[in-house]
């Protein structure tokens, strides 16, 4: 991952490949030419105080994710200025938003690929957009490319090495704290993608499973795994049912990040899917090429915790990875058989390819026997959330509204799109089953709502619990924006951070 530093070096005689500085778009109340960041005075001064008209000139209007690149000023030592888009200028008196930061940092990362080394001269008011502007170069100058040829020129440069942040009070304790909490996340955030982005060859539940192990091994986490033989001993017929068809096993694994100045108690449950090809119920081509990505809610409980232990958070942190492959084959469920579940109740299966509220089922139910304070999990599990909220968004539904609230609040702080969905009462009935307690299927409109219903009935009586639909952002199909790559973007990760963190001061409901 990209070094980073704090520094106070002045701009024109830092050894650089390239200076980064922000450009924004005027105010409605002030129209006019693309205006020049706070950061930037020295660049702009060595441009004789025109450096928006030079900018203006090339095109620059400081619209969010352009980026300008121009040949430093004479007297510099760096080559090159690269000027990032803020999007609009903030009202007067309010500075930029993190967000904002966050984004620019990140398209200039990325447009940066290649170069050694580059200082950030972004407008940082306070610690707080330090951290976002770390947060956007790490998860900017993010690559997956373990599976490319390094030899080969054609596959693309190596990441920006460097950053150094100027502007920012290198011997504050806070803008430090904010700078190493940015590097833990992001780290975290990274690898997340980067299971997220191994193929489902590499990737089965037993490997997941390993890689958590070593992981927890090497940060003070508690782990256990179940595997296929103390699942069938415990009955959970959730995950086996939706493993029995590959010949990978299903696993489930529980981490448990643990302080002695702990207040509260947050559960997290990722669904772990390493790949959904639907079972029986056989998605048709076109559909099963990015499932892979159905394990991105485990990759974000598995790197929230980690996360939550490398930061020394002051509250107990318990994930749930819920690891299964489906698979069509001999031994696979089909729709019309029956599980019974870890918490008694039976399921039929109507549609195999409805299987990540089964193993989460079972998980939720594992989750609840502790007795958390609340219970969060993180699921790509349905097509129509996506159909609701784009693909950049994810759906909050909660047994509780106040809860439902903290989470959207923990997005929102953390930078992510979220928006509140109901769970409406009358969607139940259509999970009624002549055969079984429920079917794992209902009515096709407002699907995403159905399955957060079906969630619903395994969690443990009295605990508060919220759910996060992530199929729409945690795989990116499109081109890179912002901080944000093609493929596994690490979606609901900071969001889960931020509430590990609300839950260590004491705020989580
Ligand atoms: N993993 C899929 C949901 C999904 C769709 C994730 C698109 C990411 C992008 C899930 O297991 C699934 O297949 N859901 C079905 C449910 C249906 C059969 C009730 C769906 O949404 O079509
Ligand atoms: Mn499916
Ligand atoms: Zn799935």
């Amino acid at each position: 991952m990209t070094a980073l530093t704090l520094s106070t070096a002045a701009v024109a005689g830092l050894r650089a490949d390239a200076i980064v500085i922000g450009v924004a778009k005027s105010s409605a109340s002030k129209p006019g030419g693309p205006v020049v960041a706070p950061g930037a005075e020295a660049v702009d001064q060595a441009y004789d105080g025109n450096l928006a008209g030079v900018l203006e000139t090339l095109g620059a209007s400081g619209a969010e994710g352009e980026v300008t690149k121009l040949p430093a000023p004479a007297g510099f030592k760096a080559p090159l200025v690269v000027a990032v888009g803020l999007g609009a200028q903030p009202r007067e008196n309010s500075g930029y938003d993190a967000e904002a930061l966050r984004k620019a940092a990140g398209a200039a990362a990325r447009a940066l690929t290649g170069t050694k080394k580059a200082a950030f001269a972004l407008p940082l008011a306070d610690a707080a957009d330090a951290g976002a502007v770390a947060e956007g170069v790490l998860l900017g100058a993010y690559s997956f490319d373990a599976y490319k040829d390094k030899g080969d020129a054609k596959n693309g440069k190596a990441p920006l090495a460097e950053a150094a942040l100027l502007g920012g009070k290198p011997r504050d304790k806070a803008y430090k704290a904010a700078v190493e909490r940015a590097v833990a996340v992001s780290e975290e955030l990274n690898r997340a993608r980067d299971l997220i982005n191994t193929p489902p060859n590499d990737l089965n539940p037993e490997a997941f499973a390993a890689i958590a192990q070593a992981a927890a091994k090497e940060h003070g986490i508690k782990v256990q795994v179940l595997d296929e033989k103390a699942l069938v001993k415990g009955g959970y017929g959730g995950i086996l049912g939706v493993g029995a068809g590959s010949a990978s096993g299903p696993r489930l694994v529980k981490l448990s990040y643990t302080s002695s100045k702990a207040k509260k108690h947050l559960a997290l449950v990722g669904k772990g899917i390493t790949y959904d090809s639907g079972g029986i119920s056989l998605k048709p081509a076109g559909h099963n090429e990015t499932m892979k990505c159905d394990m991105s809610g485990a990759a974000a409980v598995f790197a929230a915790v980690v996360a939550a232990a490398r930061l020394g958070l002051e509250a107990n942190v318990t994930g749930w990875l819920a690891l299964a492959e489906n698979m069509p084959s001999g031994s696979a469920t089909r729709p019309g058989d029956v599980l019974r579940m870890y918490s008694g109740k039976t399921v039929e299966v109507l549609n195999t390819d409805a299987e990540g509220r089964l193993v989460l089922a079972d998980a939720l139910w594992a989750a609840s026997q502790e007795k958390p304070d609340a219970i969060v999990d993180v699921a790509t599990l349905t097509g129509a959330m996506v159909l609701a909220l784009g693909s950049r968004t994810f759906g909050i539904m909660a047994n509780d509204d106040d809860f439902r609230a903290v989470v959207q609040e923990a997005a929102e702080e953390a930078g992510e799109p979220a928006w509140p969905m109901p769970l409406p009462e009358h969607l139940r009935k259509g999970m009624e089953s002549s055969t079984a307690d429920i079917a794992n299927m209902g009515e096709r409109m407002g699907g995403g709502l159905v399955a957060g219903l079906f969630l619903r009935e395994f969690v443990g009586e009295g605990i508060t619990w919220a759910h996060l639909d992530i199929a729409g952002p945690a795989f990116n199909e499109g081109g890179p924006f912002g901080y944000t790559p093609k493929g596994g973007t690490g979606s609901a990760v900071r969001t889960l951070v931020r509430l590990a963190e609300r839950a260590a001061a004491g705020e989580l409901s």
